[in-house]
């Protein structure tokens, strides 16, 4: 009788410390965590005194693709206070090369001034900023693109098509945020960047998700590191 129930105790200590240890699990509690203490670390984060709404972790993979790809023009979508353009340009700074475009439907005072930065205003799926970032992008320029504006689906879909094209062979598209809605954050989000993505990725081919830039297992953008392959 005792011996079975210490190999009973036994079985559900395995189980409890394997539900623990599981990466899934930690990445989830952790993701919930740094989401939900928004004042102290998302709404918290400055990169050289400008406030940007990344995760570090997300930043350094930003940094290891700027370095590793060294794109000629980043295009992004969201501009916000313009704490994410100037991370960019500084890493391009560091590099010696390359120019962001961000475009944002606001124009927000005291954005960052630099170089290597042009702002633009209007939505981002407008065919008049289309244009004008197409005519941006000369000839065999190495494009990169990051799309951190409206995470609602119906905006994401378009984005998704119209950015798609602009984005270079062995470059990648960036989808910011694919944690909401549930993965694993604001459940009561509504279908936005993750569902998105996953019928993109059906119909576009020419597109991979490139696990390997979700190393340090926390993201904000799971599947979302989008690989242009063909
Ligand atoms: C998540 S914030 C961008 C954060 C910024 N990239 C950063 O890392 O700090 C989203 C931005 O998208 C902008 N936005 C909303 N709808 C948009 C649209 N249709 N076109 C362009 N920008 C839009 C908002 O004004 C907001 O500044």
């Amino acid at each position: 009788m005792i011996k079975k129930i210490l190999i009973k105790i036994n079985l559900v200590r395995k189980i409890i410390r394997s539900y623990f240890t599981s990466h899934n699990l930690s990445v989830t509690l952790f993701g919930k965590l740094y989401f939900r203490e928004e004042n102290r670390t998302w709404r918290n984060t400055y990169w050289m005194g400008m406030p940007l709404w990344k995760l570090p972790l997300d930043l350094w993979i930003y940094q290891e693709m700027i370095y590793e790809l060294k794109p000629d023009l980043i295009v992004e979508t969201g501009t916000s206070r313009g704490g994410s353009a100037l991370f960019m340009a500084n890493m391009f700074d560091l590099i010696g090369k390359g120019r962001i475009v961000t475009v944002d439907i606001e124009e927000l005072p005291n954005r960052p001034k630099h170089d290597r930065i042009t702002y633009l205003t209007g939505s981002s799926i407008d065919d008049e900023i289309i244009s004008k970032m197409k005519s941006l992008i000369k000839p065999g320029e190495t494009v990169m693109v990051v799309l951190d504006s409206l995470h609602r689906k119906h905006h994401v879909d378009k984005e998704l098509e119209l950015y798609g094209k602009m984005v270079t062979i062995g470059s990648y598209m960036i989808l910011e945020d694919t944690y909401l809605n549930g993965y694993p954050v604001r459940s009561d989000f509504g279908p936005g960047p993750m569902e998105s993505v996953r019928e993109y990725l059906k119909k576009h081919p020419e597109f991979m998700v490139d696990k390997t830039r979700e190393k340090f297992f926390v993201t904000w953008n799971p599947n979302g590191y989008l690989k242009r392959v063909k």
